[in-house]
């Protein structure tokens, strides 16, 4: 039985390519770990706000800031955090939008890389504070990625890789349905992404 945490970010609705994929790895972990439950966090309808003075003062210790401030913007960012934390396994649906990830996940991962709560330089050593993660990427993009001349380009996989094993989520596995947009691969991308799904 694992808690997963499944994190939107296309505003495609219920069409969107990547929550299918993400779907597509829920149904087999749920049917792998009996019992598991999902929690849903839909980032294009509980957007983060983008960083203010608040967040730099609050977040880095950048002075003086008023105490309801202080309040709200620490509430955010620790109730993000506290969702990531409980959870065993964490399945994101990425759209590639402009060679990155949507900016409603980046300003998601803004709140959550915290130091002092998800890393830490204590001893000048650097530690990511949150351990004992699965990651899955459920990854769509309109181009090709893997292979040809867009390959300089991807920047979204290599990005979320590094952000979140940065904070300790080192065990990431990425499925990708490509050239969602093209015609000779569109046609087949969803399913030929579906149907590597394996946990
Ligand atoms: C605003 C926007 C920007 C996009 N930028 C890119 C891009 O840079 N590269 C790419 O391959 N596809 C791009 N696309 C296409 C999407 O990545 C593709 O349609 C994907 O399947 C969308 O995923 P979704 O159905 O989960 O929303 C873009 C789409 C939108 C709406």
């Amino acid at each position: 039985m694992k808690k997963i945490l499944k994190i939107i970010s296309s505003v495609n609705g219920a069409v969107s390519k990547s929550t299918q994929l993400a779907d597509a790895v829920i149904e087999k972990l749920t049917a792998h770990y009996a019992g598991s439950t999902v929690k849903v966090k839909d980032l294009s309808q509980q957007r983060y706000e983008h960083f203010h003075e608040g967040h730099l003062k609050v977040y880095r210790g950048m002075g003086e800031v008023a105490p309801e401030i202080v309040a709200t913007v620490e509430k955010v960012s620790d109730d993000a955090i506290n969702e990531v934390m409980e959870a065993d396994i964490i399945v994101i649906g990425v759209p590639i939008y402009n060679f990155n990830v949507p900016s409603t996940l980046k300003a998601w991962i803004d709140h959550v890389m915290r130091a002092g709560r998800t890393f830490s330089f204590a001893g000048g050593q650097k530690e990511g504070l949150v351990k004992n993660k699965k990651v899955y990427l459920a990854v769509s993009s309109g181009g090709v990625y893997s292979e040809g001349p867009m390959q300089a380009y991807n920047f979204a996989v290599p990005y979320l890789e590094a952000t979140l094993g940065f904070i300790g989520m080192t065990d990431v596995t990425t499925f990708w349905a490509e050239g969602c947009d093209m015609p000779g691969y569109k046609e087949t991308a969803l399913q030929k992404a579906i149907d590597k799904v394996a946990v």
